[in-house]
């Protein structure tokens, strides 16, 4: 079957996870994705936290897979010179060097622009362009705090808090990924390539905006209604952390089930959103309090929240966090048992969905890995293996142009 990105090349330029994530959802998609990597090294994660000797630690694997490795020595003239042939015959390339590190190789977005005026230019940074700290280098947790995601993150009587997902690196692919689509579907209308640039900053900023929302509430009203510290805590002037409080307004909480003394996972998250109240207190074998005033209403409920937790973890003590899901799903309300990666590595539902795949790789045997998130009606996105370095580093000089004799003469620059 044809997918969809088949013929789009794309030069990846990245490392570590925020371009590579990108970079690897848009070879899922089809396009031909070649990783452009030092030669000797290549990408640091390929040897960062090795679970196997002398084979790609799974950093590397999990965010590199369906792509091509070249090794090229860009900083030589006779890297660039290949560098710039295949800039002439590409659609993207996608970077995440530090601050102006493409500018000092000599491939600036102008020089760029006039190798190839179609090409489109990704790249993602730690912060945009012109902000007063855009010549930090950043990783993950730095874009966490830099975004916002840790100082409205853990508990009030804790510090800020990282979150494990990656709200600063993968999520900033994915933001570069729909810009890079966009561009394309830009480049039909007018022919021409731009400059399409991610921050990190930016990226967790945009999933933390309802913080931004209660930051303007707070200043508005002086306290945050749907938080745990109202009514009897204090509010300051900025928004606090709100524990296992629902981001969005929903209260909710992680509670205890059968087993949590002992399991450190054995919890569900349960959401008392308002028009489930009804079927919540049918469940808790609490019927009563469906029209008694104390706690009818959301605002009614706020004052002992923790109380009426507290008779729901009562209910839960004797159901494991799968029993009780099973339970709740059938009275319709929003609820999840919190989950494992090893429950997760082994669910059934995932692997037939495609999530969670496993991938057969010439070094390591085979390993697990996420597969693609979306789905399509007409498209089952196949992940093969990650790259070794520099395997198709031949193949891809051929493809454009070089003979045996000039790929032999390249050796210096391509080195494994
Ligand atoms: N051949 C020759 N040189 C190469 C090369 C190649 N194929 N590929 C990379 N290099 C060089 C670059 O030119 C650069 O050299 P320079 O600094 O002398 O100009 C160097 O390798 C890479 O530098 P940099 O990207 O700054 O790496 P780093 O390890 O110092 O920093 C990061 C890593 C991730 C902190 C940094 O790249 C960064 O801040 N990136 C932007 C934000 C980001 O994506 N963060 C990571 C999220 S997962």
């Amino acid at each position: 079957m044809t997918k969809p990105l088949e013929g789009i090349k794309i030069i990846d330029f990245t490392h570590v996870q925020a371009g590579p994530a990108c970079t690897q959802l848009l070879a899922w998609f089809g396009a031909d994705v070649i990783k452009v990597e030092r030669p000797g090294s290549g990408d640091v994660t390929r040897n960062q936290l090795r679970d196997i000797p002398d084979a790609d630690a799974l950093y590397f694997t999990m965010l590199n897979s369906n792509k091509k490795s070249l090794t090229l020595d860009t900083k030589k003239p006779e890297g660039k010179e290949v560098l710039e042939r295949l800039i002439r015959e590409s659609d993207v390339l996608v970077e995440n060097f530090g601050p102006g590190a493409l500018d000092r190789m000599g491939f600036s977005w102008e020089r760029l622009n006039e190798l190839n005026p179609k090409m489109i230019v990704a790249s993602v940074k730690g912060f945009s362009d012109g902000h007063h700290y855009d010549d930090l280098k950043v990783y993950e947790n730095v874009a966490q705090c830099a975004g916002g995601a840790a100082s409205t993150t853990g508990f009030w009587d804790g510090p800020p808090t990282i979150s494990a997902a990656a709200l600063g690196d993968s999520n900033t692919g994915m933001h570069l990924a729909i810009g890079i689509l966009t561009a394309l579907l830009g480049r039909d209308k007018t022919g021409k390539g731009q400059k399409v640039a991610v921050s990190m900053q930016d990226s967790v900023l945009n999933l933390c905006r309802v913080k931004l929302r209660d930051q303007q509430r707070l200043e508005r009203v002086g306290y945050l209604e749907e938080y745990p510290q109202y009514p009897h805590g204090e509010f300051s002037d900025v928004v606090p952390r709100g524990g296992n409080a629902g981001g969005g307004g929903q209260p909710g909480w992680v509670l205890k089930c059968k087993g949590w003394e002992t399991d450190p996972n054995a919890y569900i998250y349960f959401t008392i959103q308002g028009h489930a109240w009804e079927p919540i207190c049918k469940a808790l074998g609490k019927p009563e309090w469906i029209d008694d005033p104390a706690y009818k209403t959301a605002e009614a409920r706020q004052p002992h929240i923790f109380e009426i937790f507290g008779t729901i973890e009562a209910w839960l003590a004797d159901k494991t966090k799968f029993e009780a899901v099973d339970i709740l799903r059938k009275f319709d309300i929003p609820c999840a048992p919190v989950l494992t990666m090893k429950e997760l590595a082994n669910d059934p539902s995932l692997r037939a969905s495609g999530t969670i795949v496993e991938v057969p790789h010439k070094k390591r045997g085979s390993y697990l890995t996420v597969g693609s998130p979306i789905k399509f009606s007409d498209m089952k996105p196949e992940v093969t293996a990650s790259p070794l370095l520099g395997e198709h580093t031949d193949e891809v000089l051929a493809s454009l142009g070089y003979s045996r004799q000039d790929i032999f003469n390249l050796r210096e620059v391509k080195a494994v």
